[in-house]
């Protein structure tokens, strides 16, 4: 698929299946992650591939992470929560290590990763995969982010579900670019 199609068809997919990209492109969609834009090059980015039983130890932590946040979460709820990696073969933790920098403050760090996300999804796109980047409160949760395995430093992006598509991609919504884009500045 040529770039413009992919950026302008990309949709989310929900849900996921078997099998995730190969290695060949998964290299070629991690590689598209580290073209991001990236002030000063100070590649603030890492990212955790979790897949096969990971995800069940990472649905484990987020049930855990889930009933400290609300100890009377309910059974239901749990479950949800324990399957919520299963959505897709492959389950990417999007991180940002902040450092300080004089020139680039967090705010840069954190869209230089969610940049980085973005590529991923549509590199997933454009070699026939589908993705998902999700988030959610255990997104802001020190505690989980400590359980698996981050530093203080660092934080959760995102999570990008990844996989082959179950289903037909939904048609993308169609934007008008004038209700975004105005000259400025403006007529008057
Ligand atoms: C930072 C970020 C976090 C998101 N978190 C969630 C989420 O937790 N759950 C969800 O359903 N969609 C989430 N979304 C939105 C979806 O990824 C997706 O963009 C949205 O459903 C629109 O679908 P589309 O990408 O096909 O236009 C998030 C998007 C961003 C950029």
């Amino acid at each position: 698929m040529d770039a413009m199609t992919a950026l302008h068809t990309r949709v989310s997919s929900p849900r996921l299946v078997e099998p995730a990209p190969t290695p060949e492109h998964r290299e070629a969609i991690f590689k598209a992650a580290l073209r991001a834009p990236d002030h000063a090059a100070l590649r603030t980015w890492r990212f955790l591939c979790v897949e096969g039983e990971g995800r069940l130890e990472l649905g484990e932590k987020m049930v855990a992470a889930a009933l400290r946040q609300d100890p009377a979460l309910s059974e239901a709820m749990q479950t949800r929560r324990l399957n919520s990696p299963q959505r897709a073969p492959l389950v990417i933790v999007a991180v940002v290590r902040l450092r300080e920098h004089p020139k680039v403050p967090a705010i840069e760090q954190w869209l230089s990763v969610g940049a980085a996300t973005s590529n991923m999804l549509l590199a997933a796109h454009a070699l026939g995969y589908g993705a998902m980047w999700r988030s959610g409160s255990l997104s802001y949760d020190r505690s989980f982010m400590t359980d698996i395995g981050l530093q203080a430093e660092e934080h959760i992006v995102g999570f990008l579900y990844m996989g082959s598509v179950a289903s037909a991609l939904k048609s993308p919504a169609e934007h008008v670019v004038s209700d975004y884009f105005s000259p400025w500045p403006a007529a008057t």
